[in-house]
């Protein structure tokens, strides 16, 4: 008889406490719940005022539960992070905008976005690129949108900063500007390259096709279009591409730009990725791009970050139809090898203007003339 005393005292206290528990989630609004995703990680991504905030900064390679933290998320089931909608991710912007072009993308999608990454303070180089590669005169009748992707340093945040003025001049000149309060360092280009795919996302959702670049590049806008992009059709998806970089293993010395301390990427191999000098994908990727991101710790080499987060939504890397278009080092330059490729590294702003006006003047007969 005591023991069934006990047990009813039991169940009536379990039945209080569920009792509460139930009337608290309903207090909190959270009851029914309120999307489907039940992965308590995501949970706490979307409901995290700011989704960026926990891992915005390079995780320093000191960080003990990193290994953890990348091992996990490299796990986490994509199909569930699919489910974060862009509605849910576009509620919150990651960084204010100190000049944005909200509506570069209207009326008409554009078949090509340039998303150029560019510091502050290189105002020639910006100006060398609308007189050459992304001049609006070359967009035919296709359109493409040029786009300056820009930080914040201590020479814009000066009091009357002469710099801050100048980019607010080109801005309203050109209107091809969008500059964000994260710090502008090279440590920070990946998440220069993941406000550029929030951007996208949220902006202009429609672009066929983008292309990351930076502000060193030569690009042959004319034969990308044409010649790569043009002869796919419309309903490219997933699509990827740019020169490929297959499983190189993680550069361990120290002095080089490219150093990955160990304890940061423990893995002996990286996903193939495409070099950050120059990718292309379509306008759907850079959406997935920012969803799955939202679960991968961030690394400080941009290409290689990018890499990871397509290994996790299994896209992989196209290979360009030729090995010769896209080139991360300095071709030097011919008229007839300028016309054959797509991207070529390391130009100063005088000799993009020099190498354009003489590609020009050469159009139509490139590979005749003596240089
Ligand atoms: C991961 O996703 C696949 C496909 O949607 C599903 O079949 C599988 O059960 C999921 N795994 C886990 C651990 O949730
Ligand atoms: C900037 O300078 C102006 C005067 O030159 C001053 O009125 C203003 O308070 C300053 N602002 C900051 C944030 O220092
Ligand atoms: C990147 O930008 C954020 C936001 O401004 C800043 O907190 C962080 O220190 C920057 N990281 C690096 C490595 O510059």
């Amino acid at each position: 008889m005591e023991w069934r005393r006990r047990h009813r005292y039991c169940s009536v206290t379990l039945f209080l406490i569920v009792l509460v528990f139930v009337v608290g989630l309903v207090i909190q609004d959270h009851w029914p719940f309120p999307n489907k995703i039940q992965n308590p990680k995501l949970k706490e991504l979307l409901t995290c005022p700011t989704p960026l905030a926990s891992n915005e900064n390079v995780i320093p390679a000191s960080d003990p539960s990193l290994q953890q933290r990348l091992e996990n998320s490299l796990l986490l089931n994509i199909s569930l992070s699919e489910e974060i909608t862009a509605s849910n991710i576009l509620r919150v912007e990651p960084y204010m905008y100190i000049i944005n072009e909200p509506k570069a993308c209207l009326p008409r999608a554009p078949f090509l976005v340039l998303l150029i990454e560019v510091e502050p303070k290189k105002t020639e180089a910006r100006d060398a690129i609308r007189k050459t590669w992304a001049s609006e005169s070359l967009a035919g009748g296709l359109g493409f949108v040029r786009l300056f992707f820009l930080g914040i340093n201590r020479d814009t945040q000066k009091n009357g900063s002469k710099l801050q003025h100048t980019i607010e001049e080109e801005s309203h000149r050109y209107h091809d500007i969008i500059q964000q309060n994260y710090k502008d360092t090279y440590n920070n280009l990946t998440l220069k390259t993941l406000m550029g795919m929030y951007w996208i996302t949220k902006y202009c959702p429609e672009a066929k096709y983008v292309m990351k670049t930076d502000s060193d590049m030569f690009v042959n806008t004319e034969y990308l279009i044409e010649k790569l992009l043009k002869p796919k059709g419309e309903l490219t998806q997933k699509y990827f591409t740019g020169h490929l970089m297959p499983h190189l293993p993680p550069d361990r010395n120290k002095k080089s730009k490219w150093y990955m301390p160990p304890d940061v990427y423990p893995g002996g191999r990286y996903p193939t990725f495409c070099s950050g000098t120059g990718y292309i994908f379509s306008g759907d990727v850079a959406q997935r791009i920012y969803v799955v991101s939202l679960t991968i710790p961030r690394l400080h080499l941009e290409d290689v970050y990018v890499g990871l987060c397509l290994a996790k939504l299994k896209i992989e890397p196209a290979p360009p139809p030729n090995e010769q278009l896209f080139n991360h080092w300095r071709v030097p330059y011919s008229s007839c090898r300028y016309s054959n490729l797509i991207t070529s590294h390391g130009l100063q702003p005088n000799e993009l203007i020099e190498y354009w006006q003489h590609l020009q003047s050469n159009k139509h007969n490139p590979c005749q003339t003596s240089w």
